[in-house]
């Protein structure tokens, strides 16, 4: 009999029986009670639409206290990752859980800068879209593709071909990304070069041309590494789980970052960077703002204040408040005196004084202003959420990765509450 003091006791009160569940303890954050022999014991399921206290996984990457306002991977803040590191360095820390040595990190910086080109025949994928077709359409078509090409990474037992597959995908959605975004504009695709770095590439696949020489703005180029940084992994959010739960069925990895990407396209998640910026249009001056908020709280309409509001953080979440900072640096440097800007920021004061949202404890979130910083850097909006799907799928992947490398791994198959007619015979539609 386990030890009564790390165990829960569930009654049954229709029959008086008990039963006991064990409580397991992480390093850090809520215990969680094992209900893994729950309906085995009991016949009966849990209940919990939406997640909001279920623990799907046991999970080494990422630490959030929602009520603190703390995000950490692998043991180091975000603070301090997006001051002190780069974006390629913590894909390492997210995928072995370790910072790099100096050699390790030089290793990874090449392995990484040869896997940028993809193969010359997807280039023809991108003819088969419309041209104003949403790129985030493009990216799951096109990624999902990339199973077809690469089928010395398919193998999900071999642990060498998860590692290329992971190097593959990390090192082709900046080219795939820039890609999508010529194709959008009908601008000739640029080739990466090897001798930039991760956010310089990316920079100067979107906004070259072969008509001239392109230099990267360093201060743009940071900025670029600043926010991968912020977007590379978040927990078990929509999109990571939709991955974990495609990859849980052995699909290969391309066709379950593919399912991230789908998953991420949604205004509730991903897609609020857009939106956000769709609502600052909308509400086009602070005079309005009191009419918004008041949509915002009118349960009878569907309007949200986009970029507010998150399923864990009942606080700043701490990517908002770097992106701020790096919002006003960039607006700075660029000479830019975006209006959007002083809307967004007049609308946190007075949304974060406003009672509703106080009792709520909806604050902003890491949509609220990346949106505004990446249009100063001259992406169009459809191209926010595929941004955010660029610097996620570090973490997607490697959330994967430790759920395929997991021994317990099994597939995903939640059960229901089922509310449905119980049964009944066939009647012929003559006589309905
Ligand atoms: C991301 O999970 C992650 O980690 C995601 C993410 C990541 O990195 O992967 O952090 C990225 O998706 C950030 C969130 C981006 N989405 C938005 O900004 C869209 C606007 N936000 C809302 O849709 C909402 O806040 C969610 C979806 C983010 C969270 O919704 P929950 O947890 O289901 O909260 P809820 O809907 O139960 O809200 C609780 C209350 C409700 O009011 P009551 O029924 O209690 O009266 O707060 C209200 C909601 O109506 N509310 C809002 C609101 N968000 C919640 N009211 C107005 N505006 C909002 N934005």
């Amino acid at each position: 009999m386990s030890d009564k003091k790390n165990t829960v006791t569930v009654t049954d009160n229709s029959t008086g029986k008990s039963y006991d569940f064990n409580l397991l303890e992480g390093t850090i954050g809520p215990k969680v009670i094992d209900i893994r022999k729950l309906y085995a014991e009991t016949g009966m399921f849990t209940y919990d639409p939406g997640f909001t206290s279920t623990a799907s996984c046991e999970s080494g990457l990422t630490y959030i206290d929602g009520f603190e306002g703390l995000l950490q991977h692998r043991g180091y803040s975000i603070e301090d990752l997006a001051e002190n590191s780069n974006f390629l360095e913590v894909c390492y820390l997210l995928l072995h859980g370790e910072l790099p040595s100096k050699q390790e990190m030089e290793k990874f910086d090449n392995t990484i800068t040869n896997h940028t080109l993809i193969h010359e025949q997807i280039r023809h994928f991108f003819q088969g879209f419309r041209r104003d077709a949403h790129p985030m359409a493009i990216m799951i078509g096109v990624v999902g593709a990339l199973s077809a090409f690469y089928h010395d990474s398919l193998d999900i037992t071999d642990e060498k071909q998860r590692e290329i597959a992971a190097h593959r995908l990390i090192a082709k959605m900046p080219t795939i990304a820039a890609l999508t975004y010529k194709y959008s504009i009908g601008q000739p695709f640029m080739y990466p070069q090897n001798d930039l770095s991760y956010a310089e590439n990316f920079l100067y696949m979107t906004f070259a041309t072969p008509t001239e020489d392109y230099k990267v703005s360093p201060i743009l180029a940071d900025a670029m590494d600043k926010i991968f940084i912020l977007h590379a992994d978040h927990e078990q959010n929509a999109s990571t789980s939709t991955v974990r739960l495609a990859g849980s069925s052995k699909a290969n990895p391309f066709a379950c970052i593919a399912s991230g990407i789908a998953s991420l396209w949604g205004p509730a998640h991903g897609g609020a960077n857009e939106a956000v910026l769709s609502m600052l249009a909308e509400i086009g001056h602070k005079d309005n703002i009191p009419k918004y908020l008041a949509k915002a709280k009118d349960k009878n309409d569907p309007f949200r204040l986009m970029g507010f509001g998150h399923r864990v953080y009942k606080n700043y979440d701490p990517r908002a408040q770097v992106m701020r900072k790096a919002c006003h640096e960039v607006l700075e440097e660029l000479k830019i005196d975006d209006p959007m800007l002083d809307l967004a920021m007049e609308l946190e004061k007075i949304a974060l004084e406003d009672e509703y949202f106080v009792q709520r404890k909806l604050f902003p979130n890491v949509d609220f202003y990346s949106g505004i910083i990446l249009k100063a850097m001259g992406f169009p909006t459809s191209m926010f959420t595929v941004l955010f799907a660029l610097a996620r799928t570090v973490g997607w992947i490697s959330q994967w990765k430790e759920m395929i490398e997991e021994p317990t791994q099994k597939i995903g198959r939640p059960r229901q509450l089922f509310t449905g007619p119980t049964k009944r015979d066939y009647v012929d539609i003559d006589k309905r």
